[in-house]
C-alpha cells in the first residue's frame, strides 16, 4: 500500500440554509459513483491481481472475528467488495451492501471473475432493513472509511442491532478519530505531525469539494462534493451500547492499512505506522459487540 491518502479539503459547516442531510447523503452517493472507475483502475485497490483480499486485514481482525465457516455475514458499505471477498474465502455466506450502483456493478463483476459466490445489495445503510427483508446475520462487519459518511450513529447502531441474530456480533474497524485530527506541519521542510483538525463533531458536517479521491489515478469527472461526519470514540461506544449490544473488545492500534502521511513506514504485515521518532498514538480502532 504505497498510496498516500490525501488530506481532506474541508471548508467547514455548510452555511445556514445549506443542504439537508438527505441532500448531503445523495451528494455522497453521486461522489462514490464518480470515484468508482478511478478506484477500479488504481494501483491502490490492485484489482489486476497485484493485491489480494487478505491485504486489507490485520491479523487481529481474524482473531477477533473467529471461525466464519457457515456464518451469515453482512458487510455494510462494502464498496468494490474487496473485503467481502475475504469473508467468503473463509467460508462465510457473505452479503455486501452499499448505496453506490457503480461500485456494486464492479463488485459483482469482480466476484464473478474470481468465481466467488457473493451477494451484493444496493441500499443506503439507513434503509438496509427494508432492502434485506427478513434476512438476519451472525456477523456484521463494517469500517475502514465507512462511519464518516453516516450522520447519525444512534440510528446506525439500532439498524445494526436489528439485523443481527441473537448472539450475533458487530465488528467495526475504523480509522481512529485521532488520526483524522492529525496533519503535517504546513511547512515544506518539516513533516512533523500536528493536531490540525477537529476530533469531536462540534462543527457539524464537513464539506469537501475536491476532484481527488484517496487512490492514485485521474481526477473525478464530476460529483466532486462530499460530506463527512466526525465521530469520537465515546459517541461510537455509546451508540452501540444504547442499541443493546455488549461491547466486548475495543482495540486501539498504531497500525493503519494504508499510508496516510508521507513519513509513515511499513510494518511487517505491509500495514503502515508512524516513524519511530513520532509519539505512538492510535491510528485505527476495532470494536466487537455482541447482541444478547
Ligand atoms: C471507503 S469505502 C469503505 C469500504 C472499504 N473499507 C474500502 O475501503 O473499500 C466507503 C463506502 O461507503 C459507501 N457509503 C457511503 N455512505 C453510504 C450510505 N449512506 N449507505 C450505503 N453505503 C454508503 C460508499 O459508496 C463506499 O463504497
Amino acid at each position: 500500500m504505497t498510496t498516500q491518502m490525501r488530506e481532506p479539503e474541508h471548508s467547514g459547516t455548510p452555511p445556514q440554509g445549506g443542504p439537508t442531510v438527505a441532500a448531503m447523503v445523495r451528494a455522497n452517493e453521486a461522489n462514490w459513483d464518480a470515484r468508482t472507475p478511478v478506484h477500479v483502475a488504481s494501483d491502490f485497490y490492485g484489482l489486476d491481481g497485484s493485491r489480494t483480499a487478505d491485504d486489507w486485514f490485520a491479523p487481529f481482525e481474524w482473531q477477533d472475528l473467529g471461525d466464519l465457516r457457515g456464518r451469515d455475514l453482512l458487510h455494510l458499505q462494502c464498496h468494490l467488495g474487496t473485503e467481502t471477498a475475504a469473508f467468503a474465502d473463509r467460508g462465510a455466506r457473505a452479503v455486501g451492501l452499499d448505496f453506490s450502483a457503480a461500485a456494486l456493478t464492479e463488485a459483482r463483476r469482480l466476484a464473478t471473475a474470481s468465481g466467488r459466490d457473493l451477494t451484493f445489495v444496493r441500499s443506503d445503510v439507513h434503509r438496509a432493513p427494508e432492502a434485506l427483508g427478513d434476512r438476519r446475520f451472525d456477523v456484521i462487519y463494517t469500517g475502514k472509511g465507512a462511519l464518516c459518511y453516516l450522520p447519525d450513529l444512534t440510528a446506525w447502531a439500532e439498524i445494526v442491532a436489528s439485523l443481527l441474530r441473537p448472539g450475533g456480533m458487530l465488528y467495526l474497524v475504523e480509522f481512529h478519530p485521532l488520526l483524522d485530527a492529525l496533519g503535517p506541519t504546513p511547512a515544506p521542510d518539516n513533516q512533523d505531525l500536528l493536531l490540525r483538525h477537529d476530533y469531536l463533531a462540534g462543527r457539524g458536517p464537513l464539506r469537501s469539494d475536491s476532484p481527488h479521491t484517496y487512490t492514485d489515478g485521474p481526477p473525478l469527472a464530476d460529483a466532486t462534493a462530499s460530506y463527512e461526519w466526525r465521530h469520537g470514540l465515546g459517541e461510537v461506544v455509546t451508540a452501540v451500547s444504547c442499541a443493546g449490544l455488549r461491547v466486548d473488545v475495543l482495540r486501539e492500534t498504531e497500525q493503519a492499512p494504508w499510508k496516510r502521511f508521507d513519513t509513515m513506514v511499513p510494518g511487517d504485515n505491509g500495514w503502515w505506522r508512524l516513524p519511530p521518532d513520532e509519539p505512538i498514538v492510535p491510528l485505527l480502532y476495532a470494536l466487537r459487540a455482541t447482541k444478547g
